[in-house]
């Protein structure tokens, strides 16, 4: 199966995407492993075409893993705020300063040790390994999964073909150029294996491909029928005092945790009201939004009075600080 990969490789070093945190094949340049962690937990459930501009405006404003590890919190959700997984930041932010106060700003380089850092689990830990030390990992993300389950026609259904497609893409992983390999492999997915219709006849890997050859490709990886997400419901409370708005920042657990918001009530199946102060409310809108393993359908409640919230507190709002479903919410007043 190495010559698989040295196929890939030939195609990488022709047509490696130009992305901001990479290296390109061929140069002597090392990687940043700050700039490919960074982009790692970026692109965790996201496209590069999504992740570009923040992957910009934090190296901008982050330029180092102390910078981040010193950035006030508040600071590091704003900039977040539209990427989603809010988790994620707060990770991001705890493992920055693990990395900038008890490691003296170095990057551990083994998959074990990178494995220990908030935020990172196998996947990412693997990618980092490879690409920013060079160390042999195998790296399997979505575009690994579609890639290896075509070239092996493997049709047993994921999550159950998971530890099949493990062992391919071992098979596959070189000694050499490890990083490079997880790279081609991931820009094969996202340029010519592509989910709903490969361009195979570009594919430096189409003649040893037995879902090609089968002419089942564009049918893989199969996947057990997703179960119905779940419908949820709230309020949501939007007061304005002049150019004020009432804003809270949200539990650092749980959903959106740490993000500015405006106040709502809990999100169930029957919520129970719970307006940050007494007033005239009323039903505006409704706004809907859908997360991993729920939808939330908020209405949108608002009042012209002004009291003391028993959250929150009023002040000028940037909308671009706020998680999408706040987005929503604010741009359905304006
Ligand atoms: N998706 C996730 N990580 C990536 C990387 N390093 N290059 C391209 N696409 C990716």
């Amino acid at each position: 199966m190495r010559e698989r990969s040295t196929a890939l490789l030939a195609w990488y070093d022709r047509h490696a995407r130009d992305l901001p945190w990479r290296v390109p094949p061929g140069s002597d340049a090392r990687p940043d492993p700050y700039r490919i962690w960074l982009s790692e937990v970026m692109l965790q459930q996201t496209t590069v075409a999504a992740v570009k501009d923040y992957f910009a405006t934090f190296t901008r404003i982050w330029p180092t893993v102390d910078d981040l590890a010193d950035a006030e919190d508040a600071e590091v959700m704003g900039a977040w705020a539209g990427l989603g997984y809010y988790a994620r930041a707060r990770n991001l932010l705890a493992c920055a300063r693990v990395v900038s106060r008890d490691l003296g700003g170095v990057f551990p380089e083994t998959e074990a040790e990178l494995l220990r850092l908030p935020g990172i689990g196998p996947y990412t830990a693997a990618a980092i390994a490879a690409i920013a030390f060079q160390r042999r990992a195998v790296v399997v993300d979505g575009n690994v999964e579609r890639v290896m389950t075509r070239l092996e026609a493997i049709e047993t259904p994921l999550p159950a073909a998971k530890p099949l497609i493990r062992e391919v893409a071992e098979a596959m992983t070189p000694e050499t150029r490890p990083g490079d390999h997880a790279q081609a492999v991931m820009d094969l997915g996202a340029t010519i294996c592509t989910p709903k219709s490969p361009a195979c006849i570009l594919c430096p890997l189409s003649e040893g491909c037995a879902g090609r050859i089968a002419g089942i490709a564009a049918t893989l990886p199969r996947k057990l029928p997703k179960k119905a997400r779940p419908e949820r419901r709230g309020l949501v409370y939007v007061a304005r005092r002049g150019a004020d708005w009432l804003t809270e920042i949200r539990p650092p657990k749980g959903l959106l945790g740490g993000t500015r918001g405006f106040p709502t009530s809990d999100w169930s199946e029957a919520p129970v009201p719970a307006p940050p102060f007494a007033g005239d409310w009323v039903r505006t809108g409704e706004v809907a939004h859908g997360f991993t393993h729920f939808t939330l359908t908020l209405d949108v409640m608002t009042t012209g009075a002004t009291g003391n919230p028993d959250r929150g507190s009023f002040g000028p709002l940037d909308p671009g600080d706020l998680p999408t479903l706040f987005r929503k919410v604010h741009d359905s007043v304006t």
